[in-house]
């Protein structure tokens, strides 16, 4: 058994890659580790209510308390965040459907210890909407990659990746309904290997050690 990895989700939205990191938690598909918060900007995300069935302890940072007129105050916004990691100490930070960009002093703080899931084959079709910049870009096989967090947006290295078809008559919502399985097997895969073997990163492209 080796040493337990704690870890903080941070999700905006419905939730579906956080439930499914936890369920491979609870089933043993991820060892040594163990969810210690999910933090959310959004009081509505569906994340929230699945933390709280399953006995995980949520904290909210409301973003919209951070926005007027149009601006968002990121340097306060992320002043709050950074003092709540700080408090939980977690060794893995992952973003699960977040959505807001995080700025660079708490990249820095956090330097390799910051993963996200993006529904793309990266670099390809960075941003937003990426499944339906598949579809418009024509090309055949799509996918999804989990990936360090540096900062450059959806940019980092690459820890796993899986592809899925793009079918002539998929829409973006056909395309990301059928990618959603694959992107949670596909965080699973790589949460079990940060949780489970050691890694550097060289040249930008990450390195396992045995
Ligand atoms: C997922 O498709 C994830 O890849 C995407 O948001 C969705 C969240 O779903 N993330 C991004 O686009 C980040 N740039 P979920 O809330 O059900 O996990």
């Amino acid at each position: 058994m080796g040493i337990e990895n704690k870890l903080v989700i941070l999700a905006s939205g419905r939730g579906s890659n956080f439930a499914a990191i936890a369920n491979a938690i609870a089933d043993g598909s991820i060892p040594n580790a163990r969810i210690i918060a999910l933090i959310s900007n959004n009081a509505d995300a569906g994340a929230i209510g699945i933390a709280k069935r399953l006995g995980i302890a949520v904290r909210i940072i409301h973003s919209k308390n951070f926005r007027q007129s149009g601006q968002f105050d990121r340097i306060g916004y992320e002043k709050e965040l950074s003092a709540v990691l700080k408090e939980l100490q977690p060794n893995w930070i992952l973003l699960a459907g977040y959505m807001l960009i995080l700025g660079k002093e708490i990249i820095q703080q956090w330097a390799n210890k910051i993963v996200n899931i993006h529904p793309s084959l990266l670099p390809a079709f960075r941003g937003l909407r990426a499944q339906k910049q598949a579809i418009e870009a024509g090309v055949s096989k799509s996918g999804c990659t989990v990936h360090f967090v540096t900062e450059e947006l959806d940019d980092g290295p690459i820890i796993a990746q899986n592809t899925v078809e793009v079918l002539g008559t998929d829409t973006e919502e056909t395309l990301s309904q059928r990618l959603l399985p694959i992107e949670h097997h596909t965080y699973v895969e790589a949460v079990s290997k940060l949780c489970s073997r050691s890694c550097v990163i060289r040249n930008g492209c990450v390195e396992w050690l045995a």
